[in-house]
Protein backbone atom coordinates (compact mmCIF):
# COMPACT_ATOMS: atom_id res chain seq x y z
CA UNK A 1 0.00 0.00 0.00
CA UNK A 2 1.30 2.98 -1.25
CA UNK A 3 1.45 6.37 0.20
CA UNK A 4 -0.77 7.97 -2.70
CA UNK A 5 -3.01 5.54 -2.29
CA UNK A 6 -3.17 6.42 1.29
CA UNK A 7 -4.02 10.52 0.18
CA UNK A 8 -6.59 9.28 -2.66
CA UNK A 9 -8.74 7.37 0.37
CA UNK A 10 -8.26 10.31 2.60
CA UNK A 11 -9.18 12.69 -0.23
CA UNK A 12 -12.27 9.99 -0.91
CA UNK A 13 -13.60 10.82 1.96
CA UNK A 14 -12.61 14.04 2.84
CA UNK A 15 -14.08 15.87 -0.68
CA UNK A 16 -17.82 14.49 -0.42
CA UNK A 17 -17.96 14.71 3.14
CA UNK A 18 -16.65 18.48 2.72
CA UNK A 19 -18.97 18.82 -0.34
CA UNK A 20 -21.84 17.62 1.08
CA UNK A 21 -20.92 20.12 4.37
CA UNK A 22 -21.06 23.25 2.16
CA UNK A 23 -24.45 22.30 0.96
CA UNK A 24 -25.70 21.52 4.25
CA UNK A 25 -24.41 25.06 5.37
CA UNK A 26 -25.36 26.85 2.91
CA UNK A 27 -28.83 25.75 2.76
CA UNK A 28 -29.08 26.34 6.64
CA UNK A 29 -26.66 29.37 7.05
CA UNK A 30 -25.93 31.41 4.13
CA UNK A 31 -28.39 34.11 3.68
CA UNK A 32 -29.11 37.57 3.10
CA UNK A 33 -26.97 39.20 5.82
CA UNK A 34 -23.67 36.95 4.71
CA UNK A 35 -22.88 40.47 2.50
CA UNK A 36 -23.09 42.52 5.69
CA UNK A 37 -19.12 42.54 7.34
CA UNK A 38 -18.84 41.84 10.77
CA UNK A 39 -16.05 40.22 13.38
CA UNK A 40 -15.07 36.68 12.10
CA UNK A 41 -16.62 33.81 14.17
CA UNK A 42 -14.24 32.92 17.00
CA UNK A 43 -15.85 29.14 16.93
CA UNK A 44 -18.18 27.37 14.66
CA UNK A 45 -20.85 26.72 18.12
CA UNK A 46 -20.84 30.05 19.64
CA UNK A 47 -19.57 32.20 16.67
CA UNK A 48 -18.78 35.81 18.17
CA UNK A 49 -20.89 35.69 21.44
CA UNK A 50 -18.53 34.58 23.91
CA UNK A 51 -16.89 38.20 23.19
CA UNK A 52 -19.82 39.85 22.37
CA UNK A 53 -21.76 39.14 25.91
CA UNK A 54 -19.08 39.31 27.87
CA UNK A 55 -18.57 40.94 31.45
CA UNK A 56 -15.82 42.29 30.00
CA UNK A 57 -16.38 43.44 26.49
CA UNK A 58 -16.15 47.06 27.03
CA UNK A 59 -13.03 47.12 24.92
CA UNK A 60 -14.33 44.86 22.20
CA UNK A 61 -17.78 46.70 22.08
CA UNK A 62 -15.55 50.21 21.37
CA UNK A 63 -13.61 48.29 19.26
CA UNK A 64 -16.61 46.89 17.16
CA UNK A 65 -18.16 50.36 16.41
CA UNK A 66 -14.91 52.00 15.34
CA UNK A 67 -14.32 48.92 12.79
CA UNK A 68 -18.01 48.37 11.53
CA UNK A 69 -20.04 51.64 12.17
CA UNK A 70 -23.67 51.55 12.62
CA UNK A 71 -24.49 48.21 11.65
CA UNK A 72 -22.74 45.31 11.42
CA UNK A 73 -23.33 41.13 11.35
CA UNK A 74 -23.17 38.84 14.25
CA UNK A 75 -22.36 35.27 14.32
CA UNK A 76 -24.48 33.35 16.62
CA UNK A 77 -24.86 29.71 17.77
CA UNK A 78 -23.90 27.45 14.78
CA UNK A 79 -22.99 30.18 12.21
CA UNK A 80 -26.56 32.22 12.40
CA UNK A 81 -26.13 35.16 11.29
CA UNK A 82 -27.82 38.41 13.49
CA UNK A 83 -27.15 41.64 13.45
CA UNK A 84 -26.05 44.48 16.17
CA UNK A 85 -27.63 47.70 15.31
CA UNK A 86 -26.94 51.31 16.41
CA UNK A 87 -27.02 53.63 13.20
CA UNK A 88 -29.56 56.13 13.97
CA UNK A 89 -32.34 55.38 10.63
CA UNK A 90 -31.65 51.98 11.56
CA UNK A 91 -32.58 52.65 14.93
CA UNK A 92 -35.82 55.03 13.90
CA UNK A 93 -37.06 52.05 11.90
CA UNK A 94 -36.58 49.67 14.61
CA UNK A 95 -38.13 51.63 17.60
CA UNK A 96 -40.77 54.28 15.39
CA UNK A 97 -41.42 53.18 11.93
CA UNK A 98 -41.79 49.48 11.79
CA UNK A 99 -41.95 49.20 15.76
CA UNK A 100 -44.70 46.12 15.28
CA UNK A 101 -42.22 44.44 13.14
CA UNK A 102 -39.63 44.45 15.66
CA UNK A 103 -40.65 42.35 18.70
CA UNK A 104 -38.86 41.48 21.86
CA UNK A 105 -37.38 37.73 21.79
CA UNK A 106 -39.75 34.66 22.95
CA UNK A 107 -36.72 33.88 24.98
CA UNK A 108 -37.46 37.60 26.64
CA UNK A 109 -41.40 37.35 26.63
CA UNK A 110 -41.76 34.14 28.07
CA UNK A 111 -38.85 34.74 30.59
CA UNK A 112 -40.60 37.35 31.82
CA UNK A 113 -43.72 35.56 31.80
CA UNK A 114 -42.75 32.90 34.21
CA UNK A 115 -41.09 34.90 36.78
CA UNK A 116 -43.29 38.24 36.71
CA UNK A 117 -46.78 36.90 35.39
CA UNK A 118 -48.84 38.89 32.78
CA UNK A 119 -47.52 42.53 32.81
CA UNK A 120 -45.93 44.53 30.41
CA UNK A 121 -42.70 42.70 30.36
CA UNK A 122 -44.61 39.56 29.02
CA UNK A 123 -47.20 40.58 26.76
CA UNK A 124 -47.02 41.75 22.95
CA UNK A 125 -49.41 43.27 20.62
CA UNK A 126 -52.36 44.25 21.17
CA UNK A 127 -52.55 42.84 24.73
CA UNK A 128 -49.74 45.17 25.28
CA UNK A 129 -51.15 47.88 23.41
CA UNK A 130 -54.02 47.72 25.77
CA UNK A 131 -51.78 47.43 29.09
CA UNK A 132 -49.37 50.65 27.95
CA UNK A 133 -52.95 52.32 27.52
CA UNK A 134 -54.16 52.13 30.98
CA UNK A 135 -50.99 52.25 32.83
CA UNK A 136 -49.45 55.15 30.36
CA UNK A 137 -51.00 57.92 32.30
CA UNK A 138 -50.31 56.83 35.85
CA UNK A 139 -47.20 57.28 35.17
CA UNK A 140 -47.68 61.33 34.20
CA UNK A 141 -45.87 64.22 35.43
CA UNK A 142 -49.06 64.85 37.42
CA UNK A 143 -48.78 61.59 39.23
CA UNK A 144 -45.53 62.11 39.76
CA UNK A 145 -45.49 65.86 41.26
CA UNK A 146 -47.88 63.95 43.72
CA UNK A 147 -45.23 61.12 45.00
CA UNK A 148 -42.58 63.75 45.66
CA UNK A 149 -43.60 63.99 49.77
CA UNK A 150 -43.13 59.83 49.46
CA UNK A 151 -39.72 60.36 47.58
CA UNK A 152 -38.59 62.71 50.18
CA UNK A 153 -39.86 60.55 53.37
CA UNK A 154 -37.90 57.88 51.94
CA UNK A 155 -34.81 59.60 51.34
CA UNK A 156 -34.75 61.54 54.88
CA UNK A 157 -34.36 58.15 56.17
CA UNK A 158 -31.74 57.08 54.08
CA UNK A 159 -29.73 59.93 55.03
CA UNK A 160 -30.93 59.65 58.65
CA UNK A 161 -29.20 55.90 58.37
CA UNK A 162 -26.49 56.46 56.19
CA UNK A 163 -25.52 59.46 59.16
CA UNK A 164 -25.86 56.76 61.87
CA UNK A 165 -23.38 55.09 59.86
CA UNK A 166 -20.37 57.58 59.88
CA UNK A 167 -21.43 59.18 63.03
CA UNK A 168 -17.78 58.42 64.53
CA UNK A 169 -16.38 59.88 61.28
CA UNK A 170 -15.42 58.64 57.46
CA UNK A 171 -16.19 55.26 56.87
CA UNK A 172 -16.46 52.62 53.49
CA UNK A 173 -20.05 51.61 53.10
CA UNK A 174 -21.42 49.26 50.44
CA UNK A 175 -23.13 52.48 48.55
CA UNK A 176 -25.13 49.50 46.13
CA UNK A 177 -26.62 47.82 48.49
CA UNK A 178 -27.79 51.04 50.01
CA UNK A 179 -29.01 52.28 46.53
CA UNK A 180 -30.81 48.76 45.94
CA UNK A 181 -32.34 48.99 49.10
CA UNK A 182 -33.67 53.04 48.39
CA UNK A 183 -34.53 51.69 45.44
CA UNK A 184 -36.78 48.93 46.43
CA UNK A 185 -38.53 51.68 49.20
CA UNK A 186 -39.23 54.14 47.01
CA UNK A 187 -41.23 52.20 44.20
CA UNK A 188 -42.25 49.68 47.70
CA UNK A 189 -44.04 53.05 48.55
CA UNK A 190 -44.85 55.43 45.71
CA UNK A 191 -45.28 52.24 43.44
CA UNK A 192 -47.44 49.93 45.84
CA UNK A 193 -48.25 51.96 48.95
CA UNK A 194 -46.12 49.36 51.27
CA UNK A 195 -43.12 49.35 52.67
CA UNK A 196 -40.87 46.86 52.04
CA UNK A 197 -37.50 48.11 54.32
CA UNK A 198 -37.21 50.56 57.32
CA UNK A 199 -33.77 51.55 55.88
CA UNK A 200 -32.82 51.70 59.26
CA UNK A 201 -28.66 50.01 59.56
CA UNK A 202 -29.58 46.86 60.98
CA UNK A 203 -32.80 45.94 59.72
CA UNK A 204 -33.10 42.60 57.99
CA UNK A 205 -33.65 42.21 54.38
CA UNK A 206 -37.52 41.85 52.83
CA UNK A 207 -38.24 38.38 51.74
CA UNK A 208 -38.49 39.74 48.43
CA UNK A 209 -35.43 41.69 48.36
CA UNK A 210 -33.33 38.46 49.11
CA UNK A 211 -35.61 35.98 46.62
CA UNK A 212 -34.50 39.14 43.87
CA UNK A 213 -31.09 39.08 44.63
CA UNK A 214 -31.00 35.07 44.07
CA UNK A 215 -33.22 35.23 40.86
CA UNK A 216 -30.12 36.21 38.90
CA UNK A 217 -27.76 33.33 39.84
CA UNK A 218 -30.56 30.92 39.79
CA UNK A 219 -32.18 31.58 36.53
CA UNK A 220 -28.87 31.56 35.14
CA UNK A 221 -28.46 28.23 35.97
CA UNK A 222 -30.94 27.39 33.31
CA UNK A 223 -30.08 30.03 30.72
CA UNK A 224 -29.27 27.67 28.13
CA UNK A 225 -32.06 25.36 29.02
CA UNK A 226 -34.90 28.29 29.48
CA UNK A 227 -33.59 29.88 25.64
CA UNK A 228 -34.38 26.43 23.95
CA UNK A 229 -36.93 24.55 26.13
CA UNK A 230 -39.13 27.52 27.32
CA UNK A 231 -40.60 28.83 23.96
CA UNK A 232 -41.89 25.27 22.98
CA UNK A 233 -42.56 23.94 26.69
CA UNK A 234 -44.58 27.47 27.60
CA UNK A 235 -47.02 26.49 25.01
CA UNK A 236 -48.14 22.64 26.39
CA UNK A 237 -50.74 22.56 28.84
CA UNK A 238 -52.69 25.04 30.86
CA UNK A 239 -50.50 26.87 33.79
CA UNK A 240 -51.58 24.34 36.09
CA UNK A 241 -50.39 21.39 34.87
CA UNK A 242 -47.49 22.71 33.64
CA UNK A 243 -47.02 23.79 37.63
CA UNK A 244 -47.70 20.39 38.42
CA UNK A 245 -44.80 19.07 35.76
CA UNK A 246 -42.19 21.37 37.68
CA UNK A 247 -43.02 20.33 40.95
CA UNK A 248 -42.67 16.47 39.91
CA UNK A 249 -39.53 16.78 37.96
CA UNK A 250 -36.71 15.72 39.83
CA UNK A 251 -34.49 19.05 38.71
CA UNK A 252 -33.26 21.40 41.74
CA UNK A 253 -32.51 24.33 39.53
CA UNK A 254 -35.95 24.25 37.94
CA UNK A 255 -37.45 24.14 42.03
CA UNK A 256 -35.14 26.94 42.99
CA UNK A 257 -36.26 29.30 40.38
CA UNK A 258 -39.72 28.23 40.99
CA UNK A 259 -39.41 28.73 45.12
CA UNK A 260 -38.16 32.44 44.12
CA UNK A 261 -40.84 33.55 42.21
CA UNK A 262 -43.16 32.23 44.75
CA UNK A 263 -41.91 34.58 47.09
CA UNK A 264 -42.08 37.08 44.42
CA UNK A 265 -46.00 36.12 43.59
CA UNK A 266 -46.84 35.69 47.03
CA UNK A 267 -45.27 39.61 48.07
CA UNK A 268 -47.16 40.98 44.76
CA UNK A 269 -50.69 38.72 45.80
CA UNK A 270 -50.06 40.18 49.68
CA UNK A 271 -50.25 43.84 48.49
CA UNK A 272 -53.02 43.51 46.09
CA UNK A 273 -55.08 42.18 49.03
CA UNK A 274 -54.54 44.79 51.20
CA UNK A 275 -55.07 47.48 48.27
CA UNK A 276 -58.39 46.16 47.04
CA UNK A 277 -59.61 45.69 51.18
CA UNK A 278 -58.63 49.71 51.21
CA UNK A 279 -60.30 50.81 47.77
CA UNK A 280 -63.77 49.16 48.96
CA UNK A 281 -63.62 50.40 51.99
CA UNK A 282 -63.02 53.92 50.10
CA UNK A 283 -61.20 56.58 49.83
CA UNK A 284 -60.20 57.34 54.24
CA UNK A 285 -59.07 53.94 54.45
CA UNK A 286 -56.74 54.85 51.01
CA UNK A 287 -55.38 57.57 52.49
CA UNK A 288 -54.87 56.32 55.73
CA UNK A 289 -52.19 53.67 54.15
CA UNK A 290 -48.44 54.42 52.77
CA UNK A 291 -48.83 56.22 49.44
CA UNK A 292 -52.10 57.95 50.66
CA UNK A 293 -53.87 56.63 47.43
CA UNK A 294 -51.42 58.20 45.52
CA UNK A 295 -49.31 55.44 44.75
CA UNK A 296 -49.34 53.70 40.85
CA UNK A 297 -51.35 50.70 42.03
CA UNK A 298 -53.91 52.52 43.76
CA UNK A 299 -54.38 54.71 40.76
CA UNK A 300 -54.18 52.12 38.44
CA UNK A 301 -56.94 49.53 40.01
CA UNK A 302 -58.92 52.92 40.51
CA UNK A 303 -58.72 53.15 36.60
CA UNK A 304 -59.38 49.91 36.10
CA UNK A 305 -62.27 50.28 38.08
CA UNK A 306 -63.27 52.88 35.91
CA UNK A 307 -62.43 51.66 32.77
CA UNK A 308 -64.72 50.31 30.11
CA UNK A 309 -64.93 46.28 29.77
CA UNK A 310 -62.50 46.11 26.90
CA UNK A 311 -59.97 48.20 28.19
CA UNK A 312 -60.00 46.54 31.44
CA UNK A 313 -57.41 44.17 33.32
CA UNK A 314 -57.77 41.29 34.61
CA UNK A 315 -56.46 40.29 38.08
CA UNK A 316 -53.36 38.28 36.68
CA UNK A 317 -52.63 41.36 34.80
CA UNK A 318 -52.80 43.64 37.97
CA UNK A 319 -50.36 41.63 39.33
CA UNK A 320 -47.92 41.19 36.49
CA UNK A 321 -47.73 44.87 36.53
CA UNK A 322 -46.79 44.98 40.18
CA UNK A 323 -44.09 42.03 39.87
CA UNK A 324 -42.96 43.82 36.29
CA UNK A 325 -42.83 47.27 38.08
CA UNK A 326 -41.07 46.14 40.99
CA UNK A 327 -38.63 44.61 39.12
CA UNK A 328 -37.76 46.92 36.19
CA UNK A 329 -37.65 49.57 38.91
CA UNK A 330 -34.66 48.34 41.04
CA UNK A 331 -31.86 47.24 39.87
CA UNK A 332 -31.64 49.75 36.98
CA UNK A 333 -32.02 53.11 39.02
CA UNK A 334 -29.81 51.79 41.83
CA UNK A 335 -27.15 51.09 39.14
CA UNK A 336 -27.38 54.27 37.33
CA UNK A 337 -27.77 55.70 41.24
CA UNK A 338 -24.30 53.98 41.95
CA UNK A 339 -22.31 55.05 38.94
CA UNK A 340 -22.97 58.36 39.19
CA UNK A 341 -22.05 58.57 42.98
CA UNK A 342 -18.83 56.66 42.41
CA UNK A 343 -18.25 59.60 39.37
CA UNK A 344 -18.93 62.04 41.42
CA UNK A 345 -16.34 60.47 44.24
CA UNK A 346 -13.83 60.37 41.39
CA UNK A 347 -14.57 64.10 40.59
CA UNK A 348 -14.67 66.36 43.79
CA UNK A 349 -14.81 69.39 41.49
CA UNK A 350 -18.28 68.33 39.88
CA UNK A 351 -19.41 66.74 43.50
CA UNK A 352 -18.36 70.61 45.24
CA UNK A 353 -20.25 72.64 41.70
CA UNK A 354 -23.34 70.25 42.63
CA UNK A 355 -23.20 70.89 46.47
CA UNK A 356 -22.90 74.32 45.53
CA UNK A 357 -26.11 74.36 43.29
CA UNK A 358 -28.01 72.43 46.14
CA UNK A 359 -27.25 74.65 48.84
CA UNK A 360 -28.12 78.15 46.69
CA UNK A 361 -31.20 76.54 45.84
CA UNK A 362 -32.10 75.89 49.31
CA UNK A 363 -31.73 78.98 50.54
CA UNK A 364 -33.96 80.32 48.49
CA UNK A 365 -36.42 78.12 48.86
CA UNK A 366 -35.97 78.08 52.40
CA UNK A 367 -36.47 73.84 52.79
CA UNK A 368 -37.51 71.03 50.31
CA UNK A 369 -37.65 71.53 46.32
CA UNK A 370 -40.52 71.35 45.30
CA UNK A 371 -40.92 69.31 41.96
CA UNK A 372 -40.95 72.27 39.22
CA UNK A 373 -37.70 73.63 41.59
CA UNK A 374 -35.99 70.39 41.84
CA UNK A 375 -36.12 69.08 38.05
CA UNK A 376 -34.50 72.94 36.40
CA UNK A 377 -31.37 72.38 38.15
CA UNK A 378 -29.24 72.88 35.96
CA UNK A 379 -25.93 71.00 36.94
CA UNK A 380 -28.02 68.43 38.74
CA UNK A 381 -29.81 67.86 35.52
CA UNK A 382 -26.79 67.87 33.59
CA UNK A 383 -24.93 65.22 35.62
CA UNK A 384 -27.96 63.09 35.72
CA UNK A 385 -28.29 63.34 31.74
CA UNK A 386 -24.15 62.31 30.98
CA UNK A 387 -24.33 59.47 33.52
CA UNK A 388 -27.19 58.27 31.99
CA UNK A 389 -25.67 58.70 28.17
CA UNK A 390 -22.23 57.86 28.85
CA UNK A 391 -23.30 54.86 31.81
CA UNK A 392 -26.79 53.36 30.34
CA UNK A 393 -27.38 50.87 32.77
CA UNK A 394 -29.10 48.36 30.37
CA UNK A 395 -26.39 48.20 27.37
CA UNK A 396 -28.31 46.39 25.08
CA UNK A 397 -31.25 44.99 23.98
CA UNK A 398 -32.39 42.45 21.63
CA UNK A 399 -35.42 41.74 19.12
CA UNK A 400 -36.61 39.76 16.41
CA UNK A 401 -37.45 40.40 13.08
CA UNK A 402 -41.23 39.02 12.24
CA UNK A 403 -41.05 38.99 8.41
CA UNK A 404 -38.83 40.50 5.74
CA UNK A 405 -38.42 43.83 5.93
CA UNK A 406 -35.70 46.71 4.56
CA UNK A 407 -33.97 48.28 7.20
CA UNK A 408 -32.44 52.25 5.96
CA UNK A 409 -29.42 53.36 7.13
CA UNK A 410 -28.01 57.04 7.66
CA UNK A 411 -24.72 55.73 6.27
CA UNK A 412 -24.02 53.29 3.97
CA UNK A 413 -22.05 50.38 4.87
CA UNK A 414 -19.27 48.82 1.89
CA UNK A 415 -20.71 45.17 1.84
CA UNK A 416 -18.64 42.04 2.13
CA UNK A 417 -18.73 42.69 -2.23
CA UNK A 418 -17.69 46.36 -1.69
CA UNK A 419 -20.66 47.58 -3.01
CA UNK A 420 -22.16 50.15 -0.84
CA UNK A 421 -24.95 49.17 1.30
CA UNK A 422 -27.69 51.98 2.20
CA UNK A 423 -30.64 49.55 3.49
CA UNK A 424 -30.46 46.04 4.49
CA UNK A 425 -32.93 43.56 3.58
CA UNK A 426 -33.58 41.72 6.86
CA UNK A 427 -35.53 38.06 6.59
CA UNK A 428 -37.79 37.26 8.89
CA UNK A 429 -36.76 35.53 12.23
CA UNK A 430 -33.79 37.74 12.20
CA UNK A 431 -31.93 38.12 15.60
CA UNK A 432 -30.83 41.61 16.44
CA UNK A 433 -29.34 43.51 19.08
CA UNK A 434 -29.14 47.04 19.69
CA UNK A 435 -26.31 49.06 20.42
CA UNK A 436 -28.12 51.79 23.14
CA UNK A 437 -24.56 52.37 24.53
CA UNK A 438 -22.92 52.46 21.37
CA UNK A 439 -25.63 54.80 20.30
CA UNK A 440 -25.21 56.85 23.05
CA UNK A 441 -21.24 57.16 22.58
CA UNK A 442 -21.45 57.04 18.71
CA UNK A 443 -18.77 60.28 17.32
CA UNK A 444 -20.53 61.08 14.69
CA UNK A 445 -23.24 62.24 16.44
CA UNK A 446 -21.86 63.28 19.88
CA UNK A 447 -18.37 65.27 18.65
CA UNK A 448 -14.80 63.28 19.11
CA UNK A 449 -15.22 63.62 22.76
CA UNK A 450 -18.48 61.39 23.10
CA UNK A 451 -16.33 58.63 25.69
CA UNK A 452 -15.75 61.42 27.93
CA UNK A 453 -18.16 62.02 31.01
CA UNK A 454 -18.71 65.84 30.29
CA UNK A 455 -21.86 67.37 32.12
CA UNK A 456 -21.24 70.74 30.61
CA UNK A 457 -22.31 68.82 27.19
CA UNK A 458 -25.89 69.32 28.08
CA UNK A 459 -25.48 73.24 29.10
CA UNK A 460 -24.63 74.07 25.91
CA UNK A 461 -26.09 73.80 22.65
CA UNK A 462 -25.92 70.21 21.22
CA UNK A 463 -24.25 69.40 18.10
CA UNK A 464 -26.29 69.65 15.05
CA UNK A 465 -25.03 66.27 13.82
CA UNK A 466 -27.31 64.92 16.52
CA UNK A 467 -30.15 66.89 16.25
CA UNK A 468 -30.47 66.08 12.97
CA UNK A 469 -30.03 61.87 13.69
CA UNK A 470 -33.73 61.91 15.10
CA UNK A 471 -32.75 59.32 17.20
CA UNK A 472 -36.26 57.33 18.42
CA UNK A 473 -35.30 57.60 21.90
CA UNK A 474 -37.89 58.91 24.71
CA UNK A 475 -35.19 60.69 26.83
CA UNK A 476 -33.17 63.55 25.19
CA UNK A 477 -31.49 62.23 22.33
CA UNK A 478 -30.69 59.47 24.30
CA UNK A 479 -31.03 55.65 23.81
CA UNK A 480 -31.29 54.84 27.58
CA UNK A 481 -34.69 54.36 27.92
CA UNK A 482 -35.25 53.11 24.19
CA UNK A 483 -38.34 54.33 22.04
CA UNK A 484 -41.60 53.45 20.80
CA UNK A 485 -44.20 51.41 22.31
CA UNK A 486 -42.17 49.46 24.56
CA UNK A 487 -39.67 52.09 25.39
CA UNK A 488 -39.41 52.38 29.69
CA UNK A 489 -42.47 53.40 30.82
CA UNK A 490 -41.13 54.60 34.28
CA UNK A 491 -37.87 56.71 33.06
CA UNK A 492 -40.21 60.23 34.00
CA UNK A 493 -39.68 58.08 37.92
CA UNK A 494 -36.31 57.15 37.99
CA UNK A 495 -35.39 60.50 36.66
CA UNK A 496 -37.16 62.04 39.87
CA UNK A 497 -35.81 59.37 42.40
CA UNK A 498 -32.02 59.74 40.76
CA UNK A 499 -32.72 63.59 41.77
CA UNK A 500 -33.84 63.16 44.86
CA UNK A 501 -32.17 60.82 46.28
CA UNK A 502 -28.40 62.88 45.08
CA UNK A 503 -29.58 65.95 46.42
CA UNK A 504 -30.32 64.19 49.59
CA UNK A 505 -26.83 62.59 49.76
CA UNK A 506 -24.46 65.33 48.26
CA UNK A 507 -26.16 67.52 50.83
CA UNK A 508 -25.22 65.89 53.86
CA UNK A 509 -22.49 63.52 53.04
CA UNK A 510 -18.58 63.76 51.25
CA UNK A 511 -18.07 60.45 48.54
CA UNK A 512 -14.48 59.97 48.23
CA UNK A 513 -13.01 56.50 46.53
CA UNK A 514 -11.83 53.41 48.40
CA UNK A 515 -8.71 52.14 47.88
CA UNK A 516 -10.33 49.01 46.00
CA UNK A 517 -10.84 48.90 42.56
CA UNK A 518 -14.05 48.23 41.18
CA UNK A 519 -15.31 46.84 37.88
CA UNK A 520 -18.17 47.38 36.17
CA UNK A 521 -19.36 44.42 34.85
CA UNK A 522 -21.53 44.91 31.22
CA UNK A 523 -24.07 42.64 31.93
CA UNK A 524 -28.01 43.08 31.09
CA UNK A 525 -28.17 45.59 33.55
CA UNK A 526 -24.36 46.68 34.22
CA UNK A 527 -23.40 46.32 38.21
CA UNK A 528 -19.87 47.68 40.02
CA UNK A 529 -18.27 44.29 41.42
CA UNK A 530 -15.29 44.69 43.02
CA UNK A 531 -11.86 43.21 41.48
CA UNK A 532 -11.27 39.94 43.17
CA UNK A 533 -15.00 39.53 44.46
CA UNK A 534 -17.99 37.81 43.12
CA UNK A 535 -21.01 39.44 44.06
CA UNK A 536 -21.74 42.92 43.09
CA UNK A 537 -21.23 45.99 46.03
CA UNK A 538 -19.50 49.49 45.50
CA UNK A 539 -17.31 50.32 48.45
CA UNK A 540 -16.92 54.30 48.65
CA UNK A 541 -16.10 56.30 51.52
CA UNK A 542 -18.72 58.14 53.11
CA UNK A 543 -18.25 61.10 55.55
CA UNK A 544 -21.00 62.87 57.21
CA UNK A 545 -20.70 67.02 56.32
CA UNK A 546 -23.61 68.64 57.92
C1 LIG B 1 -32.20 54.42 35.21
C2 LIG B 1 -33.21 53.60 35.34
C3 LIG B 1 -33.84 52.79 34.24
C4 LIG B 1 -33.33 52.40 33.03
C5 LIG B 1 -31.96 52.66 32.46
C6 LIG B 1 -34.38 51.65 32.35
C7 LIG B 1 -34.25 51.10 31.09
C8 LIG B 1 -35.24 50.40 30.43
C9 LIG B 1 -35.11 49.81 29.12
C10 LIG B 1 -33.85 49.87 28.26
C11 LIG B 1 -36.27 49.19 28.81
C12 LIG B 1 -36.59 48.43 27.54
C13 LIG B 1 -36.30 46.96 27.65
C14 LIG B 1 -36.61 46.21 26.37
O1 LIG B 1 -37.61 46.50 25.72
O2 LIG B 1 -35.84 45.33 25.99
C15 LIG B 1 -37.16 49.40 29.93
C16 LIG B 1 -38.43 48.91 30.01
C17 LIG B 1 -39.25 49.05 31.12
N1 LIG B 1 -38.98 49.79 32.26
FE1 LIG B 1 -37.29 50.79 32.66
N2 LIG B 1 -35.49 51.61 33.16
C18 LIG B 1 -35.21 52.30 34.31
C19 LIG B 1 -36.06 52.52 35.37
C20 LIG B 1 -37.37 52.07 35.44
C21 LIG B 1 -38.28 52.35 36.52
C22 LIG B 1 -37.96 53.21 37.74
C23 LIG B 1 -39.45 51.70 36.23
C24 LIG B 1 -40.75 51.66 36.99
C25 LIG B 1 -41.15 52.54 37.85
C26 LIG B 1 -39.25 51.02 34.96
C27 LIG B 1 -40.21 50.24 34.34
C28 LIG B 1 -40.06 49.65 33.09
C29 LIG B 1 -41.07 48.79 32.48
C30 LIG B 1 -42.40 48.38 33.09
C31 LIG B 1 -40.55 48.41 31.24
C32 LIG B 1 -41.23 47.53 30.18
C33 LIG B 1 -41.99 48.41 29.22
C34 LIG B 1 -42.69 47.64 28.11
O3 LIG B 1 -42.17 46.62 27.64
O4 LIG B 1 -43.76 48.11 27.73
N3 LIG B 1 -37.99 51.27 34.51
N4 LIG B 1 -36.51 50.14 30.92
C1 LIG C 1 -61.07 45.70 36.42
O1 LIG C 1 -62.25 46.31 36.03
C2 LIG C 1 -63.22 45.44 35.51
C3 LIG C 1 -64.38 46.27 34.99
O2 LIG C 1 -64.81 47.18 35.97
C4 LIG C 1 -63.65 44.44 36.56
O3 LIG C 1 -64.59 43.52 36.04
C5 LIG C 1 -62.41 43.67 36.99
O4 LIG C 1 -62.74 42.79 38.04
C6 LIG C 1 -61.34 44.64 37.47
N1 LIG C 1 -60.16 43.88 37.73
C7 LIG C 1 -59.63 43.83 38.92
C8 LIG C 1 -58.48 42.92 39.05
O5 LIG C 1 -60.02 44.49 39.85
C1 LIG D 1 -41.87 34.24 9.80
O1 LIG D 1 -41.39 32.95 10.13
C2 LIG D 1 -42.21 32.20 11.03
C3 LIG D 1 -41.59 30.85 11.29
O2 LIG D 1 -40.27 30.93 11.62
C4 LIG D 1 -43.60 32.03 10.47
O3 LIG D 1 -44.42 31.38 11.43
C5 LIG D 1 -44.19 33.38 10.10
O4 LIG D 1 -45.43 33.19 9.46
C6 LIG D 1 -43.25 34.14 9.18
N1 LIG D 1 -43.79 35.46 8.97
C7 LIG D 1 -44.08 35.95 7.77
C8 LIG D 1 -44.70 37.28 7.73
O5 LIG D 1 -43.84 35.32 6.77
Amino acid sequence: MSWLFFVKALLSVTIPLYTLWSLFRDKFFKGALDNIPGPPAESFFTGVLDSFFNNHGWDYHKKLAETYGGVMKIKAVFGENELYVFDPKALHHIFLKDQDVYEETPQWIQGNGVVYGEGLLATLGEQHRKQRKMLNPVFSTAHMRDMMPIFYDVTSKLREAMSNRVAEGPKEIDILSWMSRTALELIGESGMGYSFDPLTADAAPHPYSKAAKNLELAWGKLRLSTSYLLPPLSKIGSAKFRRFVIDIIPWKDVHDVRDIVDVLTDTCVKIYDIKTKALAEGDEALAKQIGRGKDIMSILMKANMSASKEDSLTKDELLGQMSSLLYAAIDTTSSALSRTLHILATHQDMQDKLRREIKDAKQEMGGDLPYDQLVALPYLDALCRESLRLHSPVPLVRRIARKDIMLPLSTPIKGVDGREISEIFVPNDTKLTIGIMASNRNPELWGPDAHEFKPERWLNPLPDTLTAAHLPGVYSHLMTFIGGSRACIGFKFSQLEMKVVLLTLIESFRFTLSEKEINWEMVEIVAPVVVGEEVPSLPIVLERIV
